[in-house]
């Protein structure tokens, strides 16, 4: 049984979620709560370099092998950061977590979702988080907000972030329960305003 609070930020590169994400981090150490601010891919140790190989890898990646390599850095987060914080009784921030790898390797590339599904619960060993925030934005503002200097990742194209929003919004469709959208085309301030509304429900 895990004691902790698990929340999830998701959304297409440039969303903006990093700096909210950030906010309510720092809202909630004000309020005397434990936190722990964390990421994927990429947290620390073995996860920096997965991060550095998806993110920065030249050659040809093929989406089952970009999928499994965003798996194993999940499980290795998990297993290694997420549990044992949440058994600490921390809230658990995370930037970016399974919906991103429904979003982008299922939506965009499109590899087949029921077994992404299958694959990030045997990657959580089926934890799931109590809330996860989609910020959601036009890609148009989105792909200026990254600007020029782009990634692997950011440099797949329009049309594959068209597709990667759409299925942040299907996820979000699927599992009302868990998944809020919140409109992140508004300013910061307001932005985080509805993230608290959120995480006082919560
Ligand atoms: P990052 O620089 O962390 O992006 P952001 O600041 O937008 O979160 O890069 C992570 C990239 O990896 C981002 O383009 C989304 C992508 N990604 C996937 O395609 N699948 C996944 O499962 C995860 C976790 C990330």
């Amino acid at each position: 049984m895990t004691k902790g609070l698990f929340i999830t930020f998701e959304g297409a590169d440039g969303c903006g979620k990093t700096t909210q994400i950030e906010l309510l981090d720092k809202y909630l150490k004000e309020n005397g709560k434990q936190t722990l601010l964390t990421r994927e891919p990429g947290a620390k140790g073995l996860g920096t370099k997965l991060r550095e190989i998806l993110l920065n890898y030249d050659g040809e990646v093929s989406p089952q092998c970009e999928s499994f390599l965003f798996l194993a850095d999940r499980a290795q987060h998990i297993d290694c950061i997420i549990r044992p914080a949440l058994q600490e009784g921390k809230v658990v921030l995370c930037d970016r977590h399974t919906d991103s790898t429904v979003a982008y390797q299922g939506y965009g590339r499109g590899l087949d979702l029921d077994r992404i599904n299958m694959l990030n619960d045997i990657a959580t060993g089926g934890l799931k988080p109590d809330l996860t925030i989609v910020f959601d934005v036009d890609v148009e503002t989105s792909m200026q907000r990254v600007g020029k200097e782009k990634d692997r990742m950011e440099s797949a194209g329009m049309e594959f972030f068209n597709k990667v929003r759409q299925g942040y919004l299907e996820i979000a469709k699927k599992e009302p329960e868990r998944v809020k959208v919140i409109n992140s085309s508004d300013t910061i301030e307001n932005i985080h305003k509805q993230v608290m509304e959120l995480i006082k429900e919560l």
